[in-house]
């Protein structure tokens, strides 16, 4: 793949970013105050992807601005870090109404745009929020109360990526149960952004990192 340096990146994504103010790919364009295309660290490590925005997004313009999004920003103190080391963005980028699920056709249509921003932003780890954008980047049909906490190699936007599912912050608003293990899980991230890059799907792979993959492995298996 051809070396784009973050500059050069960052400009094709304020590129993005106006296409995007403009779409009126689905009709969800008819009743949005503003698209929420994301926001945070253009050369972010780690990338949250949530589900859609909500009333205080849709007027802001800005993702996760209200509760779920406070308790985010407390969760993500807790291990250093803040919105400015992160890129945090949603599956859809404009609000459904009366904050309805996303639906099928809509996630179809506003992909290509979450899919051009890994391809920019060239995070290591992805943190799906919720079940939306967990079944999206993972290509299954599997629900987070199995999924969440276990890192997953998958390819995106052209790149080897770590997702690491997680409960949605609005979830564990509603559940203390929940909140706990959002915490324990967010609490594993500084680790899982230290591991080296995943070994890209399909590449030959020497034997060393054979054998580094075998014992990653065995290690994911401890995340229980
Ligand atoms: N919930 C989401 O999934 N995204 C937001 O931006 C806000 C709340």
């Amino acid at each position: 793949m051809q070396f784009r340096t973050a500059a050069e990146r960052r400009e094709d994504l304020v590129a993005l970013y106006r296409e995007a103010s403009g779409c009126v790919r689905c009709p969800l364009h008819q009743g949005r105050t503003n698209v929420v295309f994301g926001n945070g660290n253009a050369d972010a490590a780690l990338m949250f992807v949530g589900e859609a925005p909500g009333h205080h997004e849709d007027l802001q313009g800005l993702p996760f601005v209200g509760r779920a999004g406070q308790l985010l920003d407390q969760l993500l103190g807790e291990i250093g870090l803040s919105r400015k080391d992160v890129f945090v963005c949603n599956t859809l980028k404009c609000q459904p109404p009366g904050n309805r699920d996303p639906q099928p056709d809509e996630i179809d249509t506003c992909k290509p745009y979450l899919y051009r921003q890994v391809e920019l932003i060239e995070p290591k780890v992805i943190s799906t929020l919720g079940n939306f954008a967990t079944k999206l980047l993972t290509r299954s049909n599997r629900g987070i109360t199995s999924v969440h906490g276990r890192p997953q190699v998958h390819e995106i936007g052209g790149r080897t990526v770590r997702i690491y599912p997680l409960y949605h912050p609005a979830a564990a608003l509603r559940s203390t149960g929940t909140l706990a293990q959002l915490r324990e899980d967010i609490s594993r991230l500084p680790a899982l952004l230290e591991e080296p890059p995943p070994v890209p799907i399909g590449a030959v792979v020497p034997v060393a990192a054979a054998v580094a993959a075998e014992a990653e492995a065995s290690q994911m298996d401890l995340f229980g």
